[in-house]
């Protein structure tokens, strides 16, 4: 088993670096501070090994302020507008930390806990977390699990389960941003597929407007695969939700070769392309991350859903079993 290794400490606590290995040479990383993932290797077309997220190497440049980088996101991925959400007719009011919305859980979401952490075996962990009632303006003690599992066929499964003492709203997600040519440079020739005929529509600050509009004749379309080519920061609706797992897109880079396909059992995907990087965060290698460094593939239930009656439900009551799986595969081809 390749060692785990201190990756430094915060409010005197130890954070560990914990590595997934298989036979193929497939590496992932990841530390239980905000269950960040550090590090994916994959092999390309001809074998050869690169780390394809973005990150850092220190504990201090993730505490110091980052966009999420590899990041479990929670109580709520996305926005809430306003931070505001009824729940049975009692309205919660939730931090705001983005523009006048609450997004990504608030200011300290999951992505700053310290994790709890179980390994299972050299290709397995399970990363715990209790959020209290009140955390974040958030009803409810959370006490959620999130699982990283490496296949001996480079797939990396992540599955998430929570449970509520109180009636809340939760919707996780993971934060990667991919560059499968290697991080470093930007990610706009990478060919993308997404298999849904609709996104939801959003004003000029990125909240639904509740509209689930066809991506038909919109730039929006990526039923048939296409270089990302440009700035991208929305939800798509992928076809034929029903809580199974099943692929929902599919991402080739030509030089590499490097495949990512990514299946899931929610509802909906967040694609988002690095559009807020600016050049001034220099990232694990040295590099710059520059404006689309790298995309996001965020499999969630939509943003805003408790202010849309119209959206699948993100309420988790007492009782009830959060559940959501989702699955990056790593492949190569010609
Ligand atoms: C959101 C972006 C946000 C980014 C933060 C994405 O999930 O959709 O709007 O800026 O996360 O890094």
């Amino acid at each position: 088993m390749v060692q785990d290794r201190p990756f430094g400490r915060i409010g005197g606590r130890e954070v560990t670096e914990f590595t997934l290995a298989n036979a193929n040479g497939a590496e992932v990383r990841a530390v239980n501070y905000g269950g960040i993932i550090t590090s994916i290797t994959t092999p390309d077309r001809q074998g050869r090994l690169a780390d394809i997220v973005l990150g850092f190497s220190a504990l201090d440049e993730y505490i110091a302020g980052h966009p999420y980088f590899g990041a479990i996101i929670g109580r709520y991925a996305n926005r809430i507008a306003r931070g505001r959400m009824a729940i049975d007719g009692r309205i919660y009011q939730l931090p705001v930390n983005a523009g006048g919305h609450h997004l990504h859980g608030g200011r300290s979401g999951f992505d700053r806990a310290i994790w709890g952490v179980e390994r299972l075996d050299s290709k397995g962990i399970v990363l715990t977390h209790v959020s209290g009632d009140g955390d974040q303006g958030y009803p409810g003690a959370l006490q959620v699990r999130v699982t990283y599992r490496l296949t001996d066929t480079n797939e990396l499964i992540v599955e998430y389960e929570a449970h509520t003492d109180r009636a809340t709203h939760v919707n996780l997600t993971q934060h990667s941003y991919f560059n499968l040519a290697g991080e470093g440079g930007n990610v706009l020739a990478h060919q993308l597929h997404i298999d849904a005929d609709a996104y939801t529509a959003v004003d000029a600050e990125l909240i639904p407007t509740g509209e689930i509009a066809a991506v038909e004749g919109t730039r929006f379309d990526f039923r048939t695969a296409k270089p990302i080519g440009g700035a991208y920061d929305h939800n798509w609706v992928v076809n034929h939700y029903d809580g199974a797992l099943r692929t929902v897109a599919r991402v080739f880079e030509p030089l590499s070769g490097r495949m990512l396909s990514v299946a899931t059992t929610e509802p909906g995907v967040q694609f988002y392309t690095g559009s807020f990087l600016d050049g001034t965060l220099i990232g694990k290698s040295g590099r710059p991350y520059v404006q689309h460094a790298g995309f996001c593939l965020e499999t969630q239930h939509f943003p805003d859903t408790p202010n849309h009656a119209n959206f699948p439900t993100t309420l988790l009551r007492p009782g009830e079993r959060y559940h959501s799986r989702t699955m990056f595969a790593f492949g190569v081809s010609r």
